[in-house]
C-alpha cells in the first residue's frame, strides 16, 4: 500500500517526507483554505512547492463544475509539473472530464466517491485514482471499510487498472483496516500516520534494553 498525506501543510509534508514513508500528496480547497492560501496564483505556486519537497503524485483540485472548467484548470494544473493528478469531483460533468483527461495521458483522481457505482464509473472513464471517503461515509452511519473493500474487490475482479486511494482517513485504525484490504493507496493526516508507530510495550522494552545495558557498563 503506498501512503499518501492529505494536507496542504508544508511542515506536516516535510514531517512526513523526512520518514522515509510518503508516496504523494492530496489537497482539497478546504485543506488550502485551512492554510491561508488564496489566490489563484498563490494556490499554484502552493502546488508547485508541494511538489518540489515529494518525489511522488501530487492531487491538485479543480473548482469548477462544468466541463469546459475542469478542462482549462485541469491543463493548467497538469502544466505545472508531470507529477500533478487532476482531482476532479464525482459528478457527470467531473466524468467526462476524467475521459477527457485520461485519453490525453494526463492523470487524474476521482474524489467524493461514496459508493460502488461511483468508483465503477470512474474507473470505467479511466481515472488514475478513486477516492472513497471513508470518515465522511462513517460519519452517515455506513461502514465505510466495507465500502473500499468493495471496489478493491471489484476493481481486482473485473481488471480495472484504476487504483483505490482510501481517503477521508481519521485514525490508525481507518489505516490498518485500508492494508488488510488491499486498498492500494491509503491518504492521511499527519497525526494519523504517526498514531501507527508508538506502543507502551515498544516504550517499555526499550527503556528496560536501554536500563540492562547501562547496568552492564
Ligand atoms: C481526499 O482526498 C480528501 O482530501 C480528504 O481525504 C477528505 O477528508 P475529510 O473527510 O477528513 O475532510
Amino acid at each position: 500500500m503506498r501512503f499518501f498525506i492529505d494536507t496542504a501543510n508544508l511542515d506536516n509534508i516535510k514531517e512526513a517526507q523526512s520518514l522515509g514513508i510518503l508516496n504523494g500528496v492530496t489537497t482539497n480547497p478546504s485543506l488550502m483554505a485551512k492554510e491561508g492560501i488564496k489566490g489563484k496564483d498563490n494556490i499554484l505556486e502552493h502546488y508547485k512547492t508541494i511538489c518540489e519537497i515529494v518525489d511522488g503524485d501530487v492531487s491538485a483540485e479543480v473548482i469548477s463544475n462544468d466541463f469546459e472548467g475542469m478542462i482549462r484548470e485541469g491543463q493548467e494544473l497538469a502544466l505545472l509539473n508531470p507529477q500533478i493528478v487532476v482531482k476532479i469531483p464525482m459528478i457527470e460533468e467531473g466524468i467526462k472530464a476524467i475521459r477527457y483527461f485520461s485519453d490525453k495521458g494526463i492523470k487524474t483522481n476521482c474524489t467524493l466517491v461514496f459508493s460502488l457505482g461511483q468508483a465503477l464509473i470512474a474507473a470505467q472513464a479511466g481515472a488514475t485514482y478513486v477516492s472513497p471517503f471513508i470518515g465522511r461515509l462513517d460519519d452517515n452511519g455506513q461502514d465505510g471499510i466495507q465500502i473500499v473493500k468493495s471496489i478493491v474487490d471489484m476493481f481486482d475482479k473485473q481488471n480495472y487498472q484504476t487504483k483505490v486511494l482510501a481517503a477521508s482517513i481519521r485514525n490508525k485504525n481507518h489505516i490498518e483496516e485500508c492494508a488488510k484490504i488491499g486498498a492500494h493507496v491509503v491518504t492521511a493526516p499527519l497525526s494519523a500516520i504517526k498514531e501507527l508507530i508508538p506502543h507502551t510495550l515498544t516504550d517499555i522494552g526499550l527503556k528496560k534494553f536501554l536500563d540492562d545495558y547501562a547496568k552492564n557498563q
